[in-house]
């Protein structure tokens, strides 16, 4: 089932929330929403979902107009990160509740939904935890069950938001790679809102980066980490030291800065900036350089050094511990940068 969002604004008062979204979601499709607190993740779901409604902009399914449609005639399989289960309902009832709750004449028979709560516990994997109350399982176990619970309805769109985010990293990470087998099993077109890189990249098709109500870029991982779109992007996704360069006949040079090599993408003659990932800096020993290490902190694997030039400026930079330009790197030493890789953008841009 398509979806396909068009042009979407809303404002709460005088606070521009969604500030025209354009996207389509393909049938089956498991995308990610991934952005910073406040760009309007949840807010772009509980349209879709039907619990709000935008100023302006179309939300049609399959073709159909979904704004004239209410939430129960939209089917919507919902989880949010706190997911309130029923507390003195058991799994098994807690699960069947959305199909207990439907009109008679659409209510499947009790042998029918029985069995269709036994099909979804073997399926979840939780098929020891039905007869248990909400109090009785561990987050993990009560987000499995929340799932379940949206799954029941056959739902024609699944919207989680931030499903794991209560949970701890290891449990994350099992449940992340459960998720993409349940939805890979049922194929049901998949909205997932997280604020985890991590996440998102590894669980989701294409990824949707917002900012500020807007869409920034859509990608996989390698897109978005490569050849982010925008400054914001370049940031977000940890190019966090920002050098001031030029750019002239597609080369970049600055002071004290060796970045002739990378690629200026067709840029315009003029001042730019280079965002460049602390891993991503390499410092080279060198005499005339106007950066000098100013300190050096081990952290087992790695080497971070702090560089700092004549103004107070101070930048990190990331290396291997064991690599062999570390040796040289000690406190005092001058040094000129060598950026591995990185973005440019003009100037006027950032
Ligand atoms: N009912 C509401 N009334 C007024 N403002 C709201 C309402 N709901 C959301 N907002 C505002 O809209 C903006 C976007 O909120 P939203 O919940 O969509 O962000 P989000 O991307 O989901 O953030 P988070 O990652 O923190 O969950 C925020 O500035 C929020 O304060
Ligand atoms: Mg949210």
């Amino acid at each position: 089932m398509t979806i396909e969002i068009a042009q979407m604004y809303k404002s709460f008062g005088r606070t521009e929330v969604l500030r025209g979204i354009d996207l389509t979601v393909a049938n089956g499709e498991l995308v990610a929403l991934l952005g910073p607190s406040g760009s309007g993740k949840t807010t772009l779901l509980k349209i879709i979902a039907g619990l709000d409604w935008p100023d302006r902009g179309g939300l049609a399914f399959d073709g159909q107009d979904w704004l004239q449609l209410s939430p129960q005639d939209r089917r919507i399989g919902f989880v949010f990160q706190n997911y309130a289960l029923f507390p003195q309902m058991t799994v098994r009832d807690n699960i069947a509740f959305g199909l207990t709750v439907r009109p008679r004449g659409e209510r499947p028979a009790k042998a029918q939904i029985a069995s269709r709560v036994n099909e979804l516990l073997g399926f979840l994997q939780i098929d020891a935890l039905g007869d248990r109350y909400p109090a009785q399982l561990s987050g993990g176990q009560r987000q499995r069950v929340a799932l379940g619970r949206a799954l029941a309805i056959e739902p024609t769109v699944l919207l989680l938001d931030e499903p794991f985010g209560a949970l701890d990293a290891a449990v994350r990470r099992d449940l992340r790679r459960w998720l993409r087998g349940v939805h890979d099993a049922m194929g049901t077109t998949t909205i997932f809102v997280t604020h985890d890189q991590e996440e998102a990249f590894e669980l989701a098709d294409r990824v949707v980066v917002m900012n500020h109500g807007r869409i920034e870029q859509i990608g996989n991982a390698a897109t978005i980490h490569d050849a982010p779109a925008t400054p914001f992007i370049a940031d977000f996704m940890g190019a966090t030291i920002h050098l001031p360069v030029a750019v002239r006949e597609g080369r970049i040079g600055g002071a004290g800065i060796d970045a002739a090599h990378l690629p200026t993408a067709d840029l315009p003659n003029g001042p730019a900036q280079l965002f460049v990932r602390p891993e991503d800096l390499l410092p080279i020993p060198d005499p005339s350089g106007p950066w000098s290490v100013s300190s050096v902190t081990n952290t087992g694997s790695q080497l971070r050094l702090i560089l700092s030039d004549a103004s107070g400026t101070e930048i990190p930079a990331d290396l291997r511990r064991r690599s062999p330009g570390a040796q040289g790197l000690t406190p005092g030493v001058r040094v000129h940068l060598r950026p591995e890789a990185g973005s440019v953008f003009p100037a006027e841009t950032v």
